[in-house]
Parts: C-alpha cells; sequence; structure tokens
C-alpha cells in the first residue's frame, strides 16, 4: 500500500484532527491512570479505559486510516470526527457522573454510546465506500 500525499487525500485533515484528538486523550487517560496508580483509587478505572481505549487507540487507528487510505466522502469523514469526538467527550462526563453517583450521568453515557456507535456505522460505510490510496475524489 502506497501512502498517499496531503495534496491528494482529501480527508488528510480529518485524519490529522482525529490524531490530535487522539493524543489529546492519551495524555488525559495516562494522566489518569498515573493518579489512580499513584492514590490506590480505581474508582475511575472505566473512565481510564474508556478514555485511553475509545479516545486514544480509536481515534489514532481513525486518524491513521484517514492519512494513509483517505475515504471517498469528505463530508462523511468530518460527519464521523463530529460523531466519535462528541461520544468521547460525552464518556468523560457521563462515566464520572456513574460512577460518583450523580442522576445525570446515565443519560450521558447513554448519548455517548450512540454518538460512539453512529459514529462507528459512519466509518464502516467509509471503509466500505473507499476506492484506496489511488482515490482523489471528494464529496
Ligand atoms: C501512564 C500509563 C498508565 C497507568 C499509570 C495506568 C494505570 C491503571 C490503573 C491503576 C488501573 C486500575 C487497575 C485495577 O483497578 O485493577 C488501570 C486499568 C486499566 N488500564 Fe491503565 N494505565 C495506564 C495506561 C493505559 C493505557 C495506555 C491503556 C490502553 C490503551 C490502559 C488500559 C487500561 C485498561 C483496559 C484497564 C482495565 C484493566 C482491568 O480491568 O483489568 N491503561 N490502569
Ligand atoms: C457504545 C460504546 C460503549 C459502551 C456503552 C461501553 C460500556 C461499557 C461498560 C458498561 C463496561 C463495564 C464497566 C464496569 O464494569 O465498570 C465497559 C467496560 C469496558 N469497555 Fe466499554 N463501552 C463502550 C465502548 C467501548 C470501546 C469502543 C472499547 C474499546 C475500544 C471499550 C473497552 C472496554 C473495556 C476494556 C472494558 C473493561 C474495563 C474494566 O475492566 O474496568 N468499550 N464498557
Amino acid at each position: 500500500m502506497t501512502a498517499r500525499t496531503a495534496s491528494t487525500n482529501p480527508t488528510h485533515a480529518v485524519g490529522l484532527l482525529f490524531l490530535r484528538t487522539a493524543v489529546i486523550a492519551a495524555l488525559a487517560g495516562l494522566g489518569l491512570g498515573i493518579f489512580m496508580g499513584a492514590s490506590h483509587d480505581h474508582t475511575f478505572r472505566t473512565v481510564h479505559v474508556h478514555i485511553n481505549l475509545v479516545g486514544w487507540v480509536s481515534l489514532f487507528l481513525f486518524g491513521l486510516f484517514y492519512t494513509l487510505v483517505g475515504a471517498a466522502s469528505a463530508r462523511l469523514a468530518k460527519a464521523h470526527y463530529c460523531l466519535a469526538a462528541a461520544g468521547l467527550v460525552l464518556f468523560a462526563i457521563g462515566l464520572p457522573g456513574i460512577v460518583l453517583g450523580h442522576a445525570w450521568g446515565e443519560p450521558v453515557a447513554i448519548a455517548a454510546s450512540f454518538a460512539t456507535l453512529f459514529s462507528m456505522v459512519i466509518f464502516a460505510c467509509v471503509v466500505f465506500t473507499a476506492h484506496g490510496p489511488s482515490d482523489t475524489s471528494a464529496g
């Protein structure tokens, strides 16, 4: 597989946005992990897990896809980013809410779940409609 240059890849900018959001999530997730380890208080384990896996790992993988392969539709790629980022932010708010026993935590986490699920449905469409590294069309 040949990597595409920014000039031939219409979704390169979305890819960079994914990569940059992912490293911010990594810093937050690692910071929380260090806090949990140092304090011997693992109350926020679920928050740590989802920030690291839904944030750092998943978003970085999406970023690699958009920068290396690219999508046929820039509009779909942008919708994917908005929903995936919304899911991460809502998880980072809702999960601590649940853990701390706040009533608003659950609806926020449910919204996060659906945003994450729909973002993956969009990504499935992106992957199945991608033409590979030689595709230069944008939608
Ligand atoms: C600075 C780095 C990190 C520190 C200090 C750290 C610390 C911790 C701590 C203290 C726990 C709780 C363990 C428990 O309650 O049994 C935990 C759980 C976990 N961490 Fe991290 N973590 C780090 C990085 C990461 C990264 C990068 C990922 C994923 C990409 C990750 C994924 C997980 C998972 C999946 C669990 C749950 C494990 C289980 O339930 O058995 N962690 N981490
Ligand atoms: C629709 C989105 C998701 C929902 C609703 C969801 C929900 C949950 C729930 C309810 C738990 C159990 C928490 C606990 O026992 O404290 C859990 C654990 C976990 N989830 Fe998710 N999750 C989602 C997405 C993901 C994704 C995308 C990943 C990985 C990329 C992931 C990785 C994990 C891991 C590793 C654990 C075990 C954590 C631990 O042992 O503490 N989740 N998730």
